[in-house]
């Protein structure tokens, strides 16, 4: 990293960042994303010694969506080992957008490509340990608490209702995957995991410091605990970089250069290793759905920083 990260102004930054409000739109297939205030803006750094700056985000929490893959892939593979986890789950980028189901069947062996997709992320929440929507999901919370040392991360039930209830396409990957003997169990519950997961809700600094814990190699920032091994935190890291930004990752790393994971709520999730966690905040999406606003103070925190990998 070049320069200190405290001594810039964020606030200009979000001021800045507001001309960008009239591009992309808020997600609309999940009916209640769309009810969120769409003109949000939050930008977060904390380093791995817990310092934080942060500015914007006026609006306080967002849910993960597809951002908790990260953390319910590092939960599947302690819960069943590296080796279960990819006998089910590839590690190839796709270079479609994450809720397609056709490399489902032209792959052979027909698994999913890679944890970050939907077809992939369903089959590691069904890899977490539970025998119920509820205890799996009160595992990846905990996991969560234990992750931030805080424990009022929750589940957004109203999202994931209307999540639930609209998800013809996640239920057909699942299907499409249970027919092939990817994933075992009952789909409905599996799913009622799954969108649960993805309505955990978090503010801008949580985001944050939930990229650190990447950062700081699977250690917790506030107790300083090796939750997860370095090696699954690298794991984890290496997804965000080939498949984490979906269908955008290429140009992502060659712009912005640092492991990230995006959800449709318009937050993206960074991690600069040995350094710190970046949250970033804001609904309207590009096509890709990746948040406009996000991957802009994303870009200019790195290029200003020089945070990028490569
Ligand atoms: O499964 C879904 O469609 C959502 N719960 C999550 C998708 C998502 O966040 C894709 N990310 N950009």
């Amino acid at each position: 990293m070049k320069g200190n990260v405290y001594e810039l102004q964020l606030e200009d930054w979000v001021q800045e960042a507001k001309a960008l409000l009239n591009q992309g739109e808020v997600a609309s297939y999940i009916p209640a994303l769309q009810k969120v205030p769409a003109n949000c803006i939050g930008i977060s750094f904390v380093d791995i010694e817990g310092r934080t700056i942060h500015a914007g985000a006026e609006c306080q929490t967002f849910t993960l969506q597809s951002i908790s893959k990260v953390v319910a892939l590092a939960l599947a593979l302690l819960d069943q080992g590296e080796e279960y986890v990819f006998s089910k789950v590839g590690m190839e980028p796709t270079g479609d957008p994450f809720h397609s189901i056709i490399k489902l069947e032209t792959s052979k062996p027909s698994i999913p490509l890679n944890p970050m997709i939907n077809a992939g992320a369903l089959a590691v929440t069904s890899m977490i340990k539970g025998n119920s929507a509820d205890s799996k999901i009160n595992r990846i919370k905990s996991f969560i608490h234990q992750i931030l040392g805080d424990d009022t991360v929750d589940v957004n039930e109203g999202v994931a209702q209307s999540e639930f209830e609209t998800a013809f396409l996640n239920r057909s990957l699942l299907y499409f995957m249970k027919q092939g003997k990817v994933i075992d169990g009952d789909v409905e519950m599996i799913l009622d995991t799954y969108t649960k997961q993805c309505s955990l809700e978090v503010n801008i600094d949580q985001l944050a410091l939930l990229g650190a814990f990447f950062a700081n190699g699977g250690k917790t920032i506030p107790s300083g605990k090796q939750l997860l091994s370095e090696h699954y935190a690298q794991i984890c890291k290496t997804f965000m970089v080939t498949c984490g930004m979906y269908d955008a990752s290429g140009e992502f790393a060659i712009k912005v250069g640092i492991p990230a994971k995006s959800g449709v709520s318009g937050a993206i999730m960074g991690s600069v290793k040995g350094v710190g966690g970046i949250g970033v905040y804001s609904p309207r999406l590009n096509k890709k759905g990746n948040s406009v606003i996000g991957l802009y103070l994303m870009e200019k925190l790195s290029k200003r920083l020089d945070l990028s990998i490569f």
